[in-house]
């Protein structure tokens, strides 16, 4: 005998594959994610990242394998780190004509020109104390940072970077990049900030992948206190203020609420930044054989969406369009 009509059944919605795909509130598409790689100084190097399983360094020579394999499972946009040998305490590399970040987008640009390079805007690759600017005393100096990271963006878009992502959380560093691209005539150059970093535990893994540690102390005078959720309003406010044309909030899976709420105050597009340790703590659990790695991948950047990213930057993004590509 039928129940009488006074609860709800949610199931009606959830007794097919094909009417849950129906009634799906939230989709990822391969126009999603942004691919982060590592590119190396040297030839012929291809090393897995000890910390990142499947991640891997390439040296120049080597980077169209990589860039290819994107390309066609259907990624079009993507984002170098530099791995170098030679630091100094300013951090030219970061800015030089020739650098190694400077010379995989012109790789990579007159090859698949359609192909969006986002180029990340720091100094902490390249400065042999491994902060994100200029130290004077025991810490970082905003404003002498903040020349040159304009230096850096500048020579980045000059390189041919289509997208210039500034992550040195810096005080107004979308301000002064913004007038030094469009001084250089790059007005037509998007900026994607950093606009929400914390100072986060799980950058661990990149740091040994980039070589970015710090040699002393640590990023909390410039980095975001995990603790705090209003401050993420205040520092992305500031970014649309001065004239950035995405918000990024990283790390993203433990600051899915940062995400929304950056999300519900502001219209520009969101970007998640589903960070390194995110990843390698996937990779430990499924090569344990604790979870199953696919869904717990499809999961994970599901949440980000839900929670308010338009764009996703994982070192998943392959995995992830070659799932999408078979579903
Ligand atoms: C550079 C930078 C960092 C990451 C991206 N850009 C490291 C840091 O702030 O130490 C981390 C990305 C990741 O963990 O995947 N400032």
């Amino acid at each position: 005998m039928a129940m009488n009509n006074h609860f709800k059944r949610h199931r009606r919605l959830r007794s097919s594959a094909s009417v849950r795909a129906m009634v799906r509130e939230t989709h990822l598409h391969v126009e999603d994610f942004i691919y982060p790689i590592f590119v190396i100084e040297g030839e012929n190097i291809k090393n897995e990242v000890p910390s990142m399983p499947s991640v891997y360094q390439f040296s120049l020579d080597r980077l169209m394998e990589e860039v290819t394999e994107a390309y066609e499972l259907g990624i079009r946009a993507l984002m170098f780190f530099g791995v170098v040998t030679d630091k100094d305490e300013v951090g030219s590399g970061a800015y030089a004509a020739d650098g190694i970040v400077q010379q995989a987008t012109k790789l990579v640009k007159g090859k698949y020109p359609e192909l969006l390079v986002v180029a990340d805007a720091c100094l902490c690759e390249y400065t042999d104390h491994g902060h994100c600017g200029v130290i004077h005393g025991n810490d970082v100096d905003n404003d002498e940072s903040l020349k040159l990271l304009a230096k850096t963006a500048v020579s980045q878009a000059e390189a041919g970077a289509d997208i210039i992502a500034p992550s040195n959380m810096m005080d107004g560093f979308v301000a002064v990049i913004r007038e030094a691209l469009d001084e250089a005539g790059f007005t037509h150059i998007p900026i994607m900030s950093y606009a929400v970093k914390y100072a986060s535990a799980f950058y661990g893994p990149f740091r040994d992948a980039a070589d970015s540690a710090p040699q002393f102390g640590d990023r909390k005078t410039y980095q975001m206190d995990p603790a705090n959720r209003l401050e993420a309003i205040r520092e992305a406010r500031s970014d649309v203020e001065e004239g950035a044309d995405f918000l990024m909030v990283k790390p993203a899976l433990s600051y899915l609420d940062v995400i929304r709420d950056v999300r519900n105050e502001f219209d520009l597009p969101v970007v998640a930044y589903n960070v390194s340790g995110e990843y390698a703590m996937v990779k430990a659990a499924a090569q344990n054989g604790w979870i199953d790695e696919q869904q717990l991948v499809l999961e994970m950047l599901t949440s980000m969406k839900r929670a308010g990213a338009d764009i996703i930057l994982t070192y998943f993004a392959k995995d992830a369009a070659a799932i999408l590509r078979k579903s």
